[in-house]
């Protein structure tokens, strides 16, 4: 048992899990492909304790600490339970997490805060060495933040939808990794236009998806372009896998729109930064767009392309900031910690 603390990073899905078949559980009605990112990340230490709750801080650039919101240690506390079962043990944590880039702004802070947390809670139960790679995916999904089930492994990954029987699907509901960081170089341009809280949670999205007249149509979709993105991924294939993953968000955005009630996640930046990337893409660069439930635009671009997309987006007057990302190897244990 040993103060622990873990960086994870955020990761930026191909083909999005979107809906859900069991949404406490996190379990996805369709499968989703994702690529770890490196320079969006979270780190959070954990360390066991005497005391009967838990505690949860916000860890400050400046070294201090603040408490969260009601909501924020809610969903954390509740990951610690499902942690504390796991474990077959009782005792309460202290925990402390800090993002290095605007949180609850659809740039999957829950996907690489919930990882971070899971494996810094085995780690800080002395379980890390016993426990395999599918089993960590699988307690980061039962955080109800199933693209954490992505972040605990790197490069690019693969989250199958499972099968329909439930208590395998409970046990078997995990990622896996497609290809490793090493296989391909792309980068992230990631245009932020928005660092708010978005209004509508993904967890309120999954929940109305399938009230989208378009919901069913884009999982009679979801075949072809799964395959187009193995094989985009299997061949390195930039220019295949462009135009699939600006569809895939595309088609996300529009199931958010014509949901019951819709939600607008986009904002007057996200429609300039789209047709910028259009515009980039005439001049010639290969850089093509996505989404997650959020304003702000992940530019998908080979190295070459990046300084051109990055300088560009940066002179967008609806561009607050560019953040330069790009695939990584996923989570690392640190030995200095946030307390
Ligand atoms: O993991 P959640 O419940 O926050 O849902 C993630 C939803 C998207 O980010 C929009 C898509 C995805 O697959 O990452």
């Amino acid at each position: 048992m040993s103060k622990t603390t873990v960086s994870a990073p955020a990761n930026i899905a191909f083909i999005k899990y979107w809906g859900a078949r069991d949404l406490a559980r996190a379990l996805p009605m369709n499968p989703s492909i994702s690529m770890t990112l490196k320079a969006c990340v979270s780190r959070c230490t954990v360390e066991v304790t005497g005391a009967d709750h838990d505690e949860v801080w916000l860890s400050e650039p400046d070294g201090g600490f603040t408490h969260p919101g009601a909501d924020f240690v809610r969903r954390v506390v509740e990951q610690l339970d499902h942690l504390r079962a796991w474990s077959g043990r009782g005792e309460h944590f202290r925990v402390a997490t800090r993002n290095t880039f605007p949180s609850s702004a659809g740039l999957a802070s829950s996907a690489s805060g919930f990882s971070a947390l899971t494996l810094a809670t085995v780690g800080a139960l002395g379980k890390t060495a016993t426990t395999p790679p599918a089993e960590l995916s699988r307690l980061a999904r039962r955080s109800g933040s199933g693209s954490a089930a992505r972040s605990v492994l790197g490069g690019y990954v693969g989250w199958p939808a499972g099968t329909l029987d439930e208590a395998a699907e409970e046990e078997g509901s995990y990622a896996v990794q497609l290809a490793p960081a090493s296989h391909w170089d792309l980068r992230d341009v990631i245009a932020v236009v928005e660092t708010g809280a978005k209004t509508v949670s993904s967890r309120d999205g999954h929940r109305r998806a399938a009230t989208s007249p378009y919901y069913e149509r884009r999982l009679e979709l979801l075949p072809g372009r799964l395959d187009v993105v193995r094989r985009a991924l299997a061949a390195a294939d930039l220019t295949l896998l462009g135009p699939t993953l600006e569809e895939e968000a595309i088609d996300l955005h529009l199931i958010a729109m014509s949901s019951h009630p819709p939600i607008f996640y986009w904002s007057p930046g996200t429609l300039e930064v789209l047709r910028t990337v259009r515009e980039l893409r005439q001049e010639g660069l290969a850089a093509w767009a996505t989404m997650d439930a959020g304003a702000n635009v992940h530019v998908i671009c080979d190295p070459a392309a990046e300084p051109a997309v990055a300088e560009r987006l940066e002179s967008l007057p609806a561009v607050g900031f560019v953040i330069r990302d790009g695939v990584g190897d996923g989570p690392v244990y640190e030995t200095g910690h946030l307390f």
